[in-house]
């Protein structure tokens, strides 16, 4: 049956092939970004996840145009790497305001909708880096951690209302955030990936697919990992 889908970050990488995804599938999806970018097929929102009132609008829209939401994908994320010695108050909250405050408001915004419903699935994405964590990101790495305690939290507070929070947790994908690692810095990440390779966004897409089926109606406050095997155990 054809689902409302509303994908933030959606115009590019990971969040483009997740959204490809699920219009192949017959959903409706409208996808977010700051530049309002989308492919033909999908409906695209100018609205940037540190913007409440944005956020709200573009779930308006999305909803106007496709039905109440179902499936929320809260995907869009930046880095700002930098050793912490160096790193600023700006560049950490930068990343925690995009990462974990926006992850908030979408999801707060989404929640508002599905509850009367009774259902809906939301799809958080992480980083395996935020549990292995990583030199230079520990902006990035606080917040794919944070995740985890938001998601599992909301888990409890939805639990009777038949929504279901999990996130997918990424190793190394191949997409625009990936491409300004070093090749010394790429090495190390490929020795510590069991598989050998980097991900590819329609394999993440997979898995957030996945848990957005029916079929994974039991599952939540899991963590999925999509990393090759890096940081397994985590
Ligand atoms: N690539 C990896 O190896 C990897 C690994 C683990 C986890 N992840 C996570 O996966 C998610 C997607 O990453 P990606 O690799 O696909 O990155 P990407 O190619 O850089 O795409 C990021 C997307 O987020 C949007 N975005 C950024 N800031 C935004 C904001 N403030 N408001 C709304 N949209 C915003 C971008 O569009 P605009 O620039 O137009 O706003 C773009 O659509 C992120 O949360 C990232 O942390 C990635």
């Amino acid at each position: 049956m054809s689902r409302s889908v509303f994908i933030t970050g959606g115009s590019r990488g990971i969040g483009l092939a997740v959204a490809r995804s699920f219009a192949a599938a017959g959903d409706r999806v409208a996808v977010t970004s700051r530049s309002g970018e989308a492919e033909e097929g999908l409906l695209g929102l100018k609205a940037d996840v540190t913007e409440p009132e944005q956020v709200e609008q573009a779930l308006a829209e999305a909803e106007a145009a496709h039905g109440t939401v179902e499936v929320v994908v809260a995907n869009a994320g930046i880095t700002l790497d930098t050793p912490m010695l160096r790193m600023t108050e700006n560049q950490f909250e930068e990343v925690l305001r995009t990462n974990l405050t926006g992850v908030f408001t979408t999801v707060r915004t989404a929640v508002r909708s599905m509850l009367p419903a009774r259902k809906g699935r939301i799809i958080l994405v992480s980083s395996a880096l935020g549990f292995l964590g990583s030199p230079g990101q520990t902006n990035y790495a606080a917040t794919k951690a944070g995740l985890l305690g938001l998601a599992r939290s909301l888990v409890w507070e939805l639990g009777d209302r038949n929504i279901t929070v999990n996130l997918v947790a990424p190793g190394i994908i191949d997409t625009d955030m990936t491409k300004p690692l070093s090749a010394a810095r790429m090495d190390g990440l490929m020795r510590t990936t069991p598989l050998g390779r980097l991900g590819t966004a329609d394999e993440v897409a997979a898995a957030v697919r996945f848990l957005a089926s029916e079929e994974a109606g039991y599952i939540t406050g899991a963590v999925l990992p999509v990393g090759g095997g890096i940081g397994m155990g985590h």
